[in-house]
């Protein structure tokens, strides 16, 4: 059997952009890739089998890719799927990502984030996969003590939501497993702000319902999906009073993935790194519209309304851990960014169902 990459949540936004670059990159065509996603946050046409991101990339590459419609948290699937395919490593997406609903919803969040990766963690101990790469968040850091935000920097402290928390109890879980036992090499990437899509358009980010996110609110607005963009507070110490995030391209954060698996092959690799995957840079919301507007051409109506509870002012990362240690940078610019979110957005009005 040739080795395989599973993928949890490989369906999503940002699964399915690795699984294209994993698939677009002759280096890595050794490797089958393996999707395992239950389709609570990603779209299947009826009557499909794949769900549609993952058609459209069969489509782009012209290679296939296992796909099964699995909870992470059902035990028996996953030892199925851990019995047919020679998996050598995992990146493990599949997670529930809404702050604000993690608020309302704080069982099903710890159910399926911290449940749920406990058992996908017990099936690769008992299949002897030991190679991981997770998505974890720069939420983990909480209101930031000093900026840019490098990898020392305290994590757990102050976290308002069971979501941010759900993040930081996994990396606990996973510097527990380490210690426990030597085999275990994982990487924790901790994204900052995932936006835009692949350059074809064909794939992108397509939230169902609001958006809880900026760069999905500012292009649903463009394309005439919504009607005006919910600023959230303009007084805090920034450089024009609305929140500074650091955007990174999501091809770059794709990028990000590829390369750690790499180190994988380093044959002194053990134990568990945590990794920013920033660009280092923040921008305000307003600059966001600026730029967007430039890129789209379209005018973006905004209102300013009160902060959101649990909202910080700014922050972006120390980035110098990902190169160092994977020789890793993004390389996609602001104007990027914006550019392919248009060319998705405006290609799929309504995202997948277009
Ligand atoms: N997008 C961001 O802004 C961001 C930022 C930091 C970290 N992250 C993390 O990155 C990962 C991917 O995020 P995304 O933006 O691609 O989210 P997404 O919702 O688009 O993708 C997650 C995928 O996992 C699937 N899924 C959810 N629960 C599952 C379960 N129990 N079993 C199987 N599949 C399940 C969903 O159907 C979805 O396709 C998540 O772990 C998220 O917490 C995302």
């Amino acid at each position: 059997m040739s080795p395989a990459i599973l993928v949890t949540g490989g369906a999503g936004y940002v699964g399915s952009h690795t699984v294209m670059t994993l698939l677009e990159r002759s280096d890595n065509s050794e490797y089958e890739i393996v999707v395992v996603d239950n389709l609570t946050n990603a779209y299947r046409s009826d009557g499909e089998k794949k769900p549609e991101p993952l058609k459209r990339i069969e489509e782009m590459t012209g290679k296939n890719i296992h796909f099964y419609d699995i909870d992470i948290r059902d035990k028996e699937g996953l030892n199925r799927i851990f019995s047919s395919h020679n998996i050598e490593c995992v990146i493990h997406f599949a997670a529930l990502k809404a702050v604000g609903e993690s608020v309302e919803k704080p069982l099903e969040y710890y159910q399926a984030n911290i449940s749920g990766t406990c058992t996908l963690f017990e099936a690769m101990r008992k299949y002897g996969v030991y190679k991981l790469v997770y998505s974890s968040s720069c939420t983990v850091y909480g209101e930031p003590e000093k900026l840019p935000l490098d990898e020392a920097h305290p994590t757990g402290r102050g976290l308002t939501s069971p979501y941010g928390k759900s993040k930081y109890f996994c990396e606990e879980i996973m510097k527990d497993l380490c210690r426990s036992d030597p085999k275990w090499m994982i990487i924790s990437l901790r994204y900052f702000n995932p936006v835009g899509a692949h350059k074809s358009g064909r794939i992108g980010e397509d939230p169902s319902g609001l958006p809880n996110n900026l760069m999905p609110f500012i292009s649903q607005v463009a394309v005439g999906r919504l009607k005006e963009l919910l600023v959230f507070g303009n007084d805090y110490p920034t450089i024009d009073g609305t929140g500074v995030r650091d955007y990174i391209h999501v091809q770059d954060l794709a990028e990000g993935h590829v390369k750690a698996i790499k180190l994988f092959k380093q044959t002194e690799f053990s134990g568990f790194h945590a990794v920013n995957l920033g660009t280092g840079t923040g921008y305000s919301v307003l600059q966001m519209i600026s730029a967007f507007e430039k890129a789209s051409g379209k005018k973006i109506p905004y209102k300013i309304v009160a902060r959101r509870a649990g909202d910080i002012a700014a922050n972006y990362a120390d980035v110098s851990l990902a190169h160092r240690l994977l020789g890793w940078r993004a390389t996609r610019t602001l104007d990027d960014m914006c550019r392919d979110t248009w060319a998705w957005q405006r290609a799929n009005p309504a995202g997948f169902r277009s």
